[in-house]
């Protein structure tokens, strides 16, 4: 099988290009900048412009889309850049469109999640065999979070917010089962084996690190507040990754040599 990544060069795209080596795919990967490397074969395609797409998508028997703008441009990339590709994938004559998403787009009110929630939109509707996984936050994003909160000393937080964050790696698994199984037609969701209270997050994380930062705890207000501390980023499917925010705590800091 021959696979276009799109995001290939992102956290995510980074675990997924060696699960799909492993098992005997060929992948295009795409991203926006010339890239070379053994593993695949790199095409520069900008979703924004729709530069490059018809001739990455040629030639392909299926397109894992993990590109995303979170932080700017959000709906020229992942929606009206997402209708983009799935029109040059159903011209070049793709036969399964698999589509990363998040779990809780549909629960919590967020901007971006808007945006994720009208891009499924674009696949379901469009000309080529779909399914969607929507995964959890990955451990390094709550990281990410966690430093952003605590730029000024204090780690800044509701201390009731749920997580359930899920290794990017066993999230490509799954991928790669999907890719597998072929077109579902589904919104399948994946998370992590534990749901974590924010406040256990930040203890363990401050273990880690043998920092002694205080938590500040504030109440986020509204109906998102209500969203997060309901467990709207959490999932009950099964089966879950296996790998915790502890094991992935021991991975950054704890020198278990896997990162
Ligand atoms: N982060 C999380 O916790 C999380 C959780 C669940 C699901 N997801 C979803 O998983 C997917 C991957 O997330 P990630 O964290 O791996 O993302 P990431 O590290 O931010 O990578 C984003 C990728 O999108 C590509 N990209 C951005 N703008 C583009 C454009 N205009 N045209 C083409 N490519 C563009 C970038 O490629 P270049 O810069 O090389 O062009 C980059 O490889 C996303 O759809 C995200 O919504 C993320």
């Amino acid at each position: 099988m021959r696979v276009l990544v799109t995001g290939a060069s992102g956290r995510l795209g980074r675990a997924v290009l060696p699960r799909l080596a492993e098992e005997g795919v060929t992948v295009r990967a795409m991203s926006r900048h010339p890239r070379h490397d053994d593993r695949a074969e790199w095409v520069a395609a900008d979703l924004a412009t729709g530069e490059g797409l018809a001739e990455a998508v040629t030639g392909v028997d299926a397109v894992l889309h993990l590109a995303s703008a979170p932080q700017r441009g959000t709906h020229e990339v992942d929606v009206l850049g997402t209708r983009r590709l799935v029109v040059a994938a159903g011209h070049a004559g793709v036969r399964h469109l698999v589509y990363v998403s998040i779990v809780g787009i549909d629960r919590v009110s967020f901007g971006y999640y808007r945006h994720k929630l009208a891009a499924e939109e674009v696949v379901k509707a469009g000309p080529v065999p779909w399914s969607i996984l929507r995964a959890t936050q990955f451990p390094e994003f709550l990281e990410e979070l966690l430093d952003r909160s605590s730029r000024l000393g204090p780690v800044v937080g509701d201390r009731a917010v749920l997580a359930q964050p899920v290794d990017p790696v066993e999230v490509a698994a799954r991928l790669a089962a999907m890719l597998t199984a072929g077109p579902s037609y589904a919104i399948e969701e994946y998370g992590g084996p534990q749901v974590l209270r924010f406040d256990e997050a930040v203890r363990a994380w401050r273990a880690a690190r043998h920092s002694r930062r205080p938590l500040l705890p504030v109440r986020i207000p509204g109906r998102v507040g209500r969203a997060l501390r309901a467990g709207g980023l959490t999932t009950t499917a099964t089966p879950t990754g296996a790998r915790t925010w502890a094991d992935h705590l021991a991975d950054t800091y704890g020198g278990t040599g896997r990162k």
